[in-house]
């Protein structure tokens, strides 16, 4: 393979075994890093670059870094992959591949897994939860591997006791948008990357509930109103009403969220449905136009 840079529109990549980092940023003592094995290195930082996260990407606050996994592979071709063993459709990436990258992405880090997780992105694994991303963001760094194909070789993931973590029930044609994704949800927790901390406390999930519905002006928009509580300037209603349709909202739509919340709480799953049925803040009554 030749060493002359490839380029990847904005991005130029030198075929290199080192994690490279994206741009020329400055980088905070003990930022929070996240290193990314991938075939595909000029996906990112994607969306991590826009907004809030590429702000704190840009001030140091988080680093980026991607290792191409193709200068790993074997041969004059540097084939990363190869036919499913029993047979079948697609490849497989190689553990002897997946291996040589993996000892890449961990030089420098702490071989504590509490201190630095090594992820592998799948549709097999544990549903990524909120509770993750806040192990994540109390981590040092992170690595993640994508994968392509049909997978990785199940005994490099053995072998180095990588965790697997899916996105959801669905299947997606590469690790990359989940790994963003993964990262986005972290990169958020970590100090001073969302300019109002509250808010990441007062979100969906974070007392294991869903968020409450969200409304803006104007007070009435094609006849639909917001509720008249929020409007009403006392603070302790507010509050109340917020965690009552918290509750509401989690009751309906995620039922496995709602035991969880009234085990934890010691309380029965049905609820409180005492004060009978709440009107949907979504279906409020319509106003008349004038
Ligand atoms: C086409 S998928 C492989 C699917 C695999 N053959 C299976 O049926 O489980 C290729 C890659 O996309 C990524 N991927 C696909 N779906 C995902 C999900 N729901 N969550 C996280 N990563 C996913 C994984 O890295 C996976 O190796």
């Amino acid at each position: 393979m030749s060493d002359a840079p490839r380029s990847h529109g904005r991005l130029s990549i030198r075929p290199s075994a080192r994690p490279r980092e994206l741009g020329e940023r400055p980088r905070l003592r003990g930022a929070w890093v996240a290193r990314v094995i991938t075939l595909f290195p000029e996906a990112f930082p994607g969306t991590l670059g826009l907004s809030l996260t590429g702000r704190a990407l840009d001030m140091g606050l988080w680093a980026l870094e991607t290792i191409d996994l193709r200068p790993f592979g074997e041969g004059r071709h540097r084939n990363v992959d190869d036919t499913p063993a029993g047979g079948g459709a697609g490849m497989v990436l190689r553990p002897d591949v997946v291996a040589r990258a993996l000892d890449a992405a961990a030089e420098g880090t702490p071989p504590d897994r509490a201190r630095w997780p090594v992820v592998y992105l799948s549709p097999r694994g544990r549903p990524f939860r909120q509770a993750d991303a806040r192990r994540f963001a109390a981590a040092e760094g992170v690595t993640l591997l994508c994968g392509r194909f049909e997978g990785v070789d199940q005994r490099v993931l053995d072998a180095y006791a990588v965790e697997e973590l899916s996105l959801g029930d669905f299947v997606l044609t590469g690790g990359e948008i989940a790994a963003q994704a993964l990262i986005d949800a972290t990169v958020r927790l970590i100090p001073r990357v969302l300019g109002n901390q509250a808010s990441t406390e007062e979100e969906s999930f974070s007392h294991g509930l869903l968020e409450h519905p969200q409304y803006t002006r104007p007070n009435v928009w094609e006849g639909r109103a917001i509720p008249e509580v929020l409007l009403s300037g006392h603070h302790a209603r507010i509050a109340d009403w917020r965690r009552a349709e918290a509750e509401r909202l989690t009751r309906e739509r995620r039922p496995d969220l709602w035991r969880a919340y009234c085990d934890a709480a010691g309380r029965a799953p049905d609820g409180d449905q005492s004060e009978g049925p709440r009107q949907h803040p979504g279906r409020q009554p319509r106003v008349e136009k004038d």
